[in-house]
C-alpha cells in the first residue's frame, strides 16, 4: 500500500494547525511508519511515555530530530544528544546552577529585566510583543548566567533563529550559507572562551571551561555545544512560551481578566498554556535494538518520533484536552519531556513565564493583538511575530 504518511514532519500543514493531523493519528494510527525517511510516530501519551521510561532503548545520541540535515545536529556535542553515562556526568556539571533553589534568586534580576523591556515602549501604545518582548527577555537572561556581553543578545537572537529554522529534508540541496550564521556564533564564543581562561568570572562559561569529568577537562567542542544548547534552548522555547500565552489570552479575553486580578493563578495558567501549546512539538530518539512494538516489528537505527504536542492533547490522559480552561489543575503533561532528559531549565522558564506574563498582564490588561501575527517558519510551535496594540502608559513603572 502506497498512501501518504498521516504524519508529514515539514508539511505547511502541520506547521498551520498540527491538532486535527495529531488527533487522526492518536484514533486511527498511534503507532505510525514513514517510509520514504524511515521513521515511526508515536502520538498517544502512554506510547510516549514508554518510550521516554527506556532511554537505552530509545537512545538520543544520534540526534533528535527525524530527516534533519545531521550537519546541523552535530553542531551540538551536548547533553540532550547524549545517552548515559556520559549524559549523566555532563548534566551533574550544570544542574547545580539550575536547581529551583537557585532559579529562584535570579527572580529580582528576571524582573529588572522584564521591566526594562516594557518601559522602552509602554508609551507608544503598540509594541511587537514577540519582537520586543518574548524575544529579547529570555535572551538576556541566559546570556547574563552564560556570563556572554548582553549587547551581542540581538546577534544571539539572530543566529539562534537561524539555527532553530534549519529544518530541511536530507535529499534537499545543502546550501553553505545556512551554515555561516552558527559558525560566526561559534566563533564568536571560542573569542568569550579565551577572555574567560585568562580571567574566570562567576559565570557559566568559566565554571564549564574549569570543570573536571573523571579528572579531564571538557573538550573546546563540549564547552562550546553546552554553552550553545543553553543559548538556544533557553531562548527559542520560552520566546514561544510567552507568545502562545499572550495569543491565547487574546482569544480568551475572560480568563485574561482572571489572571490580571489574581497572578498568584498564573503558575497553573502556565502550565495550562504549555500543555494546550507545547512549544517544542515533538522529538526524535533512535531504537538500539529490534523490538515489536504493540505489533509493529521495530529496528534498530530506525528513529522514533515522541509527539509531545500530541501526548498533552489525548483524551485517554486529559479530561476535554482541545479545551484551553486556565484554572485546570495542573496535572503531568510532557511539554518539559520526562526522565533522562527532562528540561533543564524548566525551572528558570517557570520563573521567566511567571514574571513576563505578570508585568505585561500589569502594565498592558487589555492589550490587542493586531493583524499582521506570523507563526514561526521552523519546527518550533508559537509566534515570530505579534503586532499588539495598549492604551499607551497604563501602568508604567515609576
Ligand atoms: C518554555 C520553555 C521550555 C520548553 C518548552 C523546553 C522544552 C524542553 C524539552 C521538551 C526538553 C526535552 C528534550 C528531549 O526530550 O530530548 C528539554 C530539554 C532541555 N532544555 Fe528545555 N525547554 C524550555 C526552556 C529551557 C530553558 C530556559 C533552558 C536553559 C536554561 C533549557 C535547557 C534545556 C536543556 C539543556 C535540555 C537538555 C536536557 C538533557 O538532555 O538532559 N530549556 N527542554
Amino acid at each position: 500500500m502506497d498512501s501518504k504518511p498521516l504524519y508529514e514532519p515539514f508539511s505547511p500543514e502541520l506547521l498551520a494547525d498540527p491538532y486535527p493531523i495529531y488527533k487522526k493519528l492518536r484514533d486511527e494510527a498511534p503507532v505510525s511508519y514513514h517510509p520514504k525517511l524511515d521513521f515511526w510516530t508515536l502520538s498517544r501519551f502512554a506510547d510516549v511515555m514508554q518510550a521516554l521510561q527506556k532511554p537505552r532503548l530509545y537512545s538520543s545520541a544520534q540526534g533528535i530530530a527525524v530527516g534533519m540535515d545531521t550537519q546541523m545536529t552535530n553542531v551540538f556535542d551536548a547533553v540532550i544528544t547524549m545517552d548515559p553515562p556520559r549524559h549523566t556526568q555532563m548534566r551533574t556539571l550544570v544542574n547545580r546552577a539550575f536547581t529551583p533553589r537557585r532559579i529562584a534568586e535570579l527572580a529580582p534580576r528576571v524582573l529588572e529585566v522584564a521591566t526594562a523591556l516594557i518601559d522602552d515602549f509602554i508609551e507608544k501604545g503598540s509594541c511587537d510583543l514577540v519582537g520586543d518582548f518574548a524575544a529579547p527577555f529570555p535572551t538576556i537572561v541566559i546570556a547574563e548566567l552564560l556570563g556572554v556581553p548582553t549587547e551581542d543578545q540581538k546577534m544571539f537572537k539572530e543566529k539562534s533563529n537561524a539555527l532553530v529554522n534549519q529544518q530541511r529534508l536530507p535529499d534537499e540541496v545543502p546550501d553553505p550559507a545556512r551554515m555561516a550564521p552558527i559558525l560566526e556564533l561559534v566563533q564568536y564564543l571560542n573569542k568569550v572562551f579565551d577572555e574567560r581562561r585568562k580571567q574566570p568570572r562567576e559565570d557559566l562559561i568559566s565554571a564549564l571551561l574549569a570543570a573536571e569529568v573523571d579528572g579531564q577537562k571538557l573538550t573546546q567542542s563540549e564547552v562550546t555545544g553546552f554553552a550553545l544548547l543553553l543559548l538556544i534552548a533557553g531562548n527559542e522555547t520560552t520566546t514561544n512560551l510567552l507568545g502562545n500565552g499572550f495569543q491565547l489570552m487574546h482569544e480568551h479575553p475572560d480568563q485574561r481578566a482572571r489572571l490580571a486580578a489574581a497572578p498568584a493563578a498564573l503558575p497553573d495558567a502556565i502550565e495550562e498554556f504549555l500543555r494546550y501549546e507545547s512549544p517544542v512539538p515533538g522529538l526524535a530518539r533512535t531504537l538500539t535494538e529490534d523490538v515489536d512494538y504493540r505489533g509493529h516489528a521495530f529496528r534498530s537505527g530506525q528513529k522514533v518520533m515522541l509527539l509531545y504536542g500530541s501526548a498533552n492533547r489525548d483524551e485517554r490522559q486529559f479530561e476535554a484536552p482541545d479545551v484551553f480552561d486556565t484554572s485546570r489543575k495542573p496535572t503531568q503533561h510532557l511539554a518539559f519531556g520526562f526522565g533522562t532528559h527532562f528540561c533543564l531549565g524548566a525551572s528558570l522558564a517557570r520563573l521567566e513565564a511567571r514574571i513576563g506574563f505578570e508585568q505585561v498582564l500589569a502594565h498592558m490588561p487589555e492589550y490587542t493583538l493586531l493583524e499582521g501575527a506570523e507563526r514561526n517558519a521552523g519546527g518550533i510551535r508559537g509566534f515570530a511575530q505579534l503586532p499588539t496594540a495598549f492604551k499607551a502608559g497604563a501602568g508604567a513603572t515609576e
